[in-house]
């Protein structure tokens, strides 16, 4: 596997590849790998010809009080478990690399930005759009793998290689769930172990939601008390919010009639998580 610092020198490792006609695969990450990123590797590299995984913390989407300069990282773990999966290339930029001087060019992705994860982080998916539009005008890849843990970035994501003409397929991949449900994380290792055990809640209460939906029950504001209840009860986070959106334009809904997207962020002490189930309507 190779390790690429630069721009340049990425363009000169990909230019024959492109030439070629080579699929390439591609996967943008901010590094600190578990076995959810791994599995968005496992399938660009069954798919493509070459896959190529970029690991860049991106300051621009990170709100002045988050946790840019604690966010988790251990690069020699990554490469090995990068090259276990058998990613080709791995791109590891500096901050200067990505941004060498102020930026005046934004790509913002209006409605679908604005709710859920929206609300409490203004400029996140700003910053997330924006490097993504950068990753792909650098990689120029066939098809780009995302997690559907973080569903809204994957759908503002979408929206934008869209809207923008990227000639690139967006590829989303199941969340990959610890033994116990939670959802993988890279920042689930913030959790205290209190914390940790009484995480579980969030997907048990995202499950138990999503078994009633199928079950018949079509008032989402029932739906949303009872995840509510159940994580209050049974951790000490406070919720930031509890949605059922609409699965195509994100807007909230109250009475169930099409496929839903039922999306939480709660906030421990020491972390905040993130969760979603999609649910398809028979
Ligand atoms: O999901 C992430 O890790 C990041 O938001 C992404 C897509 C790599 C952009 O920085």
């Amino acid at each position: 596997m190779k390790v690429i610092k630069t721009i340049q020198g990425l363009r000169r490792e990909l230019q024959a590849l492109w030439q070629k006609g080579e699929r390439i695969g591609f996967v943008p990450t901010m590094g600190y790998f578990h076995q959810g990123h791994v599995s968005l590797m496992a399938r660009s590299v069954r798919e493509n010809d070459i896959t190529v995984v970029s690991l860049f913390v991106n300051p621009v989407q990170f709100g002045p009080t988050e946790d840019l300069s604690r966010y988790p990282r251990d690069l020699r773990r990554d490469c090995a478990m990068a090259k276990a999966a058998g990613v080709a290339v791995i791109f590891i930029p500096s901050v200067k690399e990505m941004y060498p001087q102020e930026l005046s060019t934004w790509v913002s992705v209006n409605a679908l930005s604005e709710g859920l994860c929206g609300a409490s982080r203004p400029g996140h998916f700003k910053g997330v759009a924006t490097v993504v539009a950068k990753l792909l005008n650098i990689v120029q890849p066939d098809t780009m793998y995302l997690g559907a843990k973080d569903a809204q970035q994957a759908m503002v994501i979408k929206k934008m290689v869209c809207d923008l003409n990227f000639p690139a397929r967006v590829v989303v991949c199941p969340t990959v769930r610890e033994r116990d449900g939670l959802a993988m994380s890279s920042r689930n290792m913030y959790l205290k172990p209190d914390e940790r055990i009484a995480a579980k809640a969030l997907s048990g209460a995202l499950f138990a939601a999503k078994k009633d939906i199928l079950s018949g029950e079509r008032n989402a504001l029932k739906i949303i008390s009872k995840i509510k209840k159940l994580i209050l009860e049974e951790t000490g986070a406070s919720i930031e919010y509890v949605s059922c959106v609409s699965a195509t334009d994100l807007k909230p809904v109250r009475r169930i009639k099409a496929d839903v997207l039922i999306a939480l962020a709660v906030r421990f002490p020491s972390a905040r998580l993130i969760d979603n189930q999609l649910v398809i309507l028979r």
